[in-house]
């Protein structure tokens, strides 16, 4: 698949066939991942594939209780409303959570806190430098993905969890987790096209706000 088609179709994958994904697919997109940029090359992303049943359905619980918490305090106002008032994003995210236990594969993404170069972490607003150590190879992970054919979501819900994630899965101290991606053959068709603002509005020339390209 032509590298520029990929990104632009690699969207949220929520709905998925329950066929397993093969070990050999499973290489590939390790490969493509390890491949993303980390600060200092200092290689602090950790990926643990997650098929087994009884560990997933843990996941789910938790996960679906941590996503009712977002939806109580009022994550449908921000996110992808659209006409008609029907968010898409949250009813396949709704989806998503009360059948995370039915994703044939479960990648939870760690990281070596000592790896990670944080640049920013002494500012007085949180911090997200240390993250662009880690999800550009999550997004070559779901690019890679979408070469395949599967369909993917990049999830964080499960962070909000990590002490009970850690025990569960012997994520030794020294690594947090950073997300948890769903992955696996698409129930649909996968999108020919996302939902994003025009290159006119987020690219400035020189100062903020001066556009770089008319619409
Ligand atoms: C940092 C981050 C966190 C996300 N967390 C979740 C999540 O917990 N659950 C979920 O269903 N989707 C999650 N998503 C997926 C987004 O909702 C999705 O990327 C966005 O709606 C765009 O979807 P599209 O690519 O299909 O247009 C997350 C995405 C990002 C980048």
């Amino acid at each position: 698949m032509d590298v520029i088609e990929a990104i632009r179709t690699t969207g949220a994958c929520r709905y998925f066939k329950p066929d397993p994904v093969p070990d050999d697919v499973l290489a590939r997109l390790f490969d493509a991942a390890r491949h993303g940029p980390q600060g200092g090359n200092r290689q602090p992303v950790r990926y643990i594939v997650v098929r087994d049943a009884a560990v997933k359905k843990q996941l789910q619980e938790w996960y679906l209780h941590c996503w009712k918490g977002h939806l109580e305090r009022g994550y449908r106002a921000g996110s992808g409303v659209q006409s008609g008032g029907v968010s898409t994003v949250v009813r396949d995210a709704d989806h998503l959570a009360h059948h995370l236990e039915d994703v044939p594969v479960l990648v939870v993404v760690c990281a070596e806190l000592s790896g990670l170069v944080i640049t920013d972490a002494k500012l007085d607003r949180p911090s997200v430098v240390g993250g662009a150590s880690v999800y550009p190879s999550v997004q070559n992970l779901l690019v890679a993905a979408r070469n395949e054919g599967l369909g993917a979501t990049l999830t964080t819900i499960l962070c909000e969890v990590e002490p009970e994630v850690r025990e569960l899965l012997g994520i030794p101290a020294g690594l947090i987790t950073c997300a948890t991606v769903a992955l696996g053959y698409p129930e649909r068709a996968l999108p020919t096209r996302l939902t994003r603002a025009p290159v006119s509005e987020i690219a400035f020339s020189e100062r903020y706000g001066e556009p770089l390209f008319t619409a």
